[in-house]
């Protein structure tokens, strides 16, 4: 099973993925639990570079595309479950309706980078940027370039809108407790499982 976690900065995934991994861990479920951007080079690259968004676009594909070869896909066959914090959505979502550059054409690129391999399940964890920005400040001195206002409402939307055509994705309401959220995500997940939807 192959599960994704997505959102603005400051929406809790990393938190919540790691607690879903612990989960399913010590019920004994072979779990991976992995991120993008993958490669910290790549990551380094993103965050201190001043590139054009397809510069951007095209390290986080890049890094996409080692991610799924090299690490997603073998696991999934080693029979493992994956939990990754962010995948393509965030490309759509960021590079698409953030910075404004052609959706039909990240979705294309978007596909070579993934090889068509889509997740079973999909959460967006839905926060307003206002808070989202508070709760990074609490946690850390610096922003990000990725980290601004009218940016992050802009990726907001684009979350909420890819979220309405897309099969097993959830919007899930991050503006709440720890396990407000976490019992919300778990709730989802059986649903799909006793119904063999996954
Ligand atoms: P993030 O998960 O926030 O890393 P960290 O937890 O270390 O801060 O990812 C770094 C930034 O990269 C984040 O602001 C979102 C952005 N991003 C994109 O713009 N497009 C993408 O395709 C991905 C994967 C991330």
């Amino acid at each position: 099973m192959f599960i994704v976690f997505e959102g603005i900065d400051g929406s809790g995934k990393t938190t919540l993925s790691l607690e879903l991994y612990k989960f399913l861990t010590r019920r004994g479920i072979k779990t991976l639990w992995t991120k993008e951007p993958y490669s910290q080079e790549v990551r380094e690259l993103l965050l201190k570079g001043n590139l054009d968004p397809w510069g951007e676009t095209f390290l986080f594909l890049g890094d996409r595309s080692y991610h799924v070869k090299t690490l997603i896909e073998p696991k999934l066959k080693e029979g493992f479950s994956v939990i990754s914090d962010r995948y393509y959505l965030s490309t759509l979502a960021y590079q698409g309706y953030g910075r404004g550059l052609d959706l039909n054409e990240l979705e294309k690129l978007n596909l070579k980078a993934t090889g068509g391999l889509e997740p079973d399940i999909t959460f967006i964890l839905d926060i307003e940027p206002k808070k989202a920005l508070q709760r990074i400040k609490k946690s850390r001195e610096t922003k990000t370039r990725f980290e601004e206002f009218s940016f992050l409402s802009r990726v907001r939307e684009g979350f909420l809108k890819l979220a309405q055509k897309r099969k097993n994705t959830f919007i899930v309401d991050a503006d709440r407790s720890f396990y407000a959220v976490f019992g919300q995500v778990l709730e989802i997940l059986d649903r799909l499982l006793t119904s063999k939807i996954l």
